[in-house]
């Protein structure tokens, strides 16, 4: 999957990619895109007027291999905004690469779409953010040892993009408010990418705490380096599902996650619709 050049790995197939879904789109004109992370796939079925565009019709999109995480991009309206939904995404566990697992970004980034939304499960690395805590993503660190800008620049991108302001400040400030008003608790904080797709031992959730994390993932990294490469504004959410390894005792089956990540859906997606119904109001 490292492969050279092109190789498949996805560079250079983001104009066809994007070709497939712009055919698909006719006049809808998507301004923000939303990544659903494990457990908030049904967000999905509340967009309205939906047209469902299957990976398998996409050129470079792998068939996604998580139980549940599905393979389409779900195009229409949520809360009267033109949205692009990628349900389901490619994960470097998986043996993608960090070019494909960041191609459906790119493909935003050729669409025009202007905010990237993106939501993860994770752990809590943060002692006082258990289980079932909704964490806004304030930055990230990215210990995956891998980049998707790494080759030839693509058509538009920087060599070396600046990465001060991974997850817009606005945004994140909107985001704030729309969760103080509907009353859903939210915590800030750092996430931090991992390769996976073992959890972690109770020595590195240590150390990824005083690394500056505190909450541990296996995505969402790759896609917002290239969203931000592109100057799309990033908003992130992480459901915190567990408390990180060695923290509580518990242990967690991906089972146990899935689970835990659909509770927190409801929130999320009070948070999430408020901040898409005012994000654009210029
Ligand atoms: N570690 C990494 N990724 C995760 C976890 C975790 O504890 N929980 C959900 N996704």
């Amino acid at each position: 999957m490292t492969g050279k050049g092109d190789g498949g790995s996805g560079k250079g197939t983001a104009a066809a990619a994007t070709e497939a879904v712009k055919r698909r789109l006719g006049s809808l004109r998507p301004r923000v895109a939303i990544v659903l992370g494990s457990g908030l796939g049904f967000l999905a079925s509340e967009v309205t007027d939906p047209i469902h565009i299957p990976y398998s019709t996409i050129p470079g999109f792998p068939e996604p291999g998580v139980a549940g995480h599905k393979g389409e991009l779900v195009a229409g309206r949520l809360e009267g905004v033109p949205v692009l939904v990628q349900a389901g995404r490619f994960h470097l566990y998986e043996g993608h690469s960090a070019t494909v697992a960041a191609l459906p970004a790119r493909v935003f980034a050729e669409l025009g779409i202007e905010i990237l939304i993106v939501t993860n499960a994770a752990g809590g690395v943060r002692r006082t953010f258990p289980g079932g805590t909704l964490m806004l993503i304030a930055d990230h660190i990215n210990l995956m040892w891998r980049n998707p800008l790494i080759g030839q620049p693509e058509p538009g991108e920087q060599r070396f993009p600046i990465m001060h302001e991974p997850y817009d400040a606005e945004l994140r400030a909107l985001a704030r408010t729309v969760a103080r008003e509907a009353r859903v608790p939210m915590e800030e904080g750092v996430y931090v990418g991992l390769l996976g797709p073992s959890y972690e031992t109770p020595a590195e959730v240590r150390m990824l705490e005083r690394l500056g994390a505190d909450a541990v993932g296996m995505s969402t990294v790759p896609e917002v380096i290239v969203a931000r490469s592109r100057g799309l504004r990033c908003l992130g959410f992480s459901s915190i599902t567990n408390p990180g390894a060695g923290i509580t005792g518990e242990t967690l089956s991906h089972e146990e996650v899935l689970a835990a990540s659909e509770k927190m859906g409801r929130h999320l997606s009070l948070v999430l619709k408020g901040v898409l119904s005012r994000a654009l109001l210029a």
